[in-house]
């Protein structure tokens, strides 16, 4: 029942994240850098900070507590001893990755975002939902690998 409720927050932490990624970059993102105008980019980030940001620590929350039933202790992953292990440990990977991508447009990018350094930005956010959306698909596939390594 635990981990029912553990899985459902971490889907609804996953849509909040690659949901808000997704809109950022297919439509706010365009709109800005064809109007050249920071200030769309800005308006949709202050607000969807707000539950981004914490939609992305329940992931790694979630994330540790559902990585330790597969996987306990966690950081034995990294031995990619088996599918399990390297599905947990790329997905641990892919959330460093986010966070540092994530850190470095939102400390030295974002507060002297200009019109020219518009597509600077673009590129982060690029690669932060396609880091997003692998580490949707990697879940996944975690979760069948599961299924299936406990098939009898
Ligand atoms: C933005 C970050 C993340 C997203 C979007 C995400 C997304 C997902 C999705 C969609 C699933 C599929 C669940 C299923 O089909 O049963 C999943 C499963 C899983 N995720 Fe994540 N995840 C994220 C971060 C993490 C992190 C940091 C970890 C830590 C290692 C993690 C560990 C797991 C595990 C172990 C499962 C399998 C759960 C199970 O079925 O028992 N996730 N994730």
């Amino acid at each position: 029942m635990v981990a029912f409720g553990v899985l459902v927050l971490h889907f609804l932490g996953a849509s909040v994240w690659v949901g808000g990624h997704l809109v950022l970059l297919l439509t706010v993102l365009p709109r800005a850098v064809r109007e050249r105008d920071p200030e769309v980019l800005l308006r949709f980030e202050r607000p969807y900070e707000r539950i981004g940001i914490p939609a992305l620590i329940v992931q790694l929350i979630t994330g540790l507590w559902l990585a330790h039933r597969l996987v306990p202790g966690v950081l034995p992953a990294f031995a990619l001893a088996d599918p399990l292990q390297r599905l947990v440990a790329l997905k641990l990977l892919l959330l460093l990755g986010t966070a540092v991508t994530g850190a470095h447009a939102r400390l030295r990018i974002l507060p002297r975002i200009t019109p020219e350094r518009l597509p600077r930005i673009a590129w982060h956010v690029g690669l932060v939902t396609a880091m997003a959306i692998a580490l949707l698909v990697s879940g996944t596939i975690l979760g069948r690998v599961e299924i299936l390594l406990a098939a009898p």
